[in-house]
């Protein structure tokens, strides 16, 4: 090899590194999950036989193709809502009444409150929340039809494969809730514990069936510690309560639920929050145990 070969051998080289780093980001968000295929394979057969076997037979395969029909191959900023119909047709199942929590900025919190499925039903705990969430997807058009490395966000562009599905798996959940709605939203979020725009506000409240929706509770969860920024009848959530009130819905609103303020407290036994004789100290069990003992012991006294 002669020097001219060298160096023309290391020029390749570095074109070729810099070709590579040229195609690493296109985007801003994350690219294709890993082995997306698998994983998507084997939660439609975790859900269906294993989490939620009340949805009865689903072909898996079938439900796969009419996901990848929507995105592989495909300009990852041309995908529309509806490109998911056959998918959504495919994964319905019933949504059992007085199941549906929404929600914005709490998704661990709502995930432990429904304990997938066995308590309630959000969007994530159904077959087609389940099978996709905390995933990335996107395609592109060169093989192999997805792209790994990064994929659009919704800023970049909005017709992009996640936000087309979440949009349409949104309206379609929000359609098929029914009885009591639940919608928790975070205290502790700067900028306002209703977000708009959102998709809570955008495609879900927008799609809450009168005749089949009895009424709606929200409610506001303060991180323990964090700080209290929304509350009932305040600021964002005064927002949220004049558009279910324009809509006729009967609704009530709970700052820091007790049974979900019970489920925060479970990682933060200690906190003063979280003791006695606080909000979510047992003020009524004061009244049902303490005062029939106080009755009982006084009784002799009174007599
Ligand atoms: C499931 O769908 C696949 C792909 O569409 C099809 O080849 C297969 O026959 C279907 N299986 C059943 C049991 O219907
Ligand atoms: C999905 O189901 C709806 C209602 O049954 C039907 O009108 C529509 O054609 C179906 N879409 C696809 C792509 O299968
Ligand atoms: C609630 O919002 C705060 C502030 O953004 C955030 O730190 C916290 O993780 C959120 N809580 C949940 C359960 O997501
Ligand atoms: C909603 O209605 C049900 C049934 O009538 C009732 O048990 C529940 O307490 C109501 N919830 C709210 C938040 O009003």
């Amino acid at each position: 090899m002669n020097p001219f070969h060298i160096l023309l051998g290391s020029l390749l080289c570095i074109c070729a590194v810099q070709l590579e780093e040229a195609a690493v980001r296109e985007w801003n968000g994350k690219g294709t999950t890993p082995n997306l295929q698998s994983i998507v394979l084997g939660r439609c057969y975790d859900y269906t036989e294993t989490v939620n076997p009340s949805v009865g037979k689903k072909n898996c395969s079938e439900i796969w193709e009419a996901f990848e029909k929507a995105f592989v191959g495909k300009d990852p900023c041309l995908v529309l809502p509806e490109h998911y119909e056959l998918f959504i047709n495919l994964t319905l199942h019933d949504i059992p009444a007085s199941k549906s929590v929404f929600w914005e900025n709490n998704k661990q919190l709502v995930h432990r409150y429904s304990d997938k499925t066995s308590r309630y039903m959000p969007l994530g705990d159904t077959l087609a929340g389940w099978m996709v969430d905390n995933l990335d997807w996107c395609g592109s058009l060169s093989t192999p039809g997805l792209e790994y490395s990064s994929c659009p966000t919704t800023a970049e562009c909005e017709n992009n494969p996640q936000e087309a599905f979440w949009r349409i798996a949104s309206v379609t959940y929000a359609k098929h809730s029914s009885g009591e709605i639940q919608i928790m939203l975070n205290g502790s979020t700067l900028g306002g514990a209703f977000p708009v725009p959102s998709f809570l506000a955008d495609f879900e409240i927008p799609n809450f069936q009168r005749d089949r929706v009895s009424n709606i509770s929200i409610m506001v969860m303060d991180e323990i510690g964090g700080p209290d920024i929304d509350s009932c009848g305040k600021n964002s959530i005064a927002v949220l309560e004049t558009i279910l009130a324009s809509r006729n819905f009967p609704f009530k609103c709970f700052d820091n639920y007790r049974p979900v303020r019970l489920l925060q407290c479970v990682d933060s036994p200690n906190h003063p929050e979280c003791s006695l004789g606080n909000s979510i100290g047992p003020a009524h069990l004061w009244i049902s145990t303490v005062l029939p003992l106080l009755a009982v012991v006084l009784n002799p006294i009174v007599h």
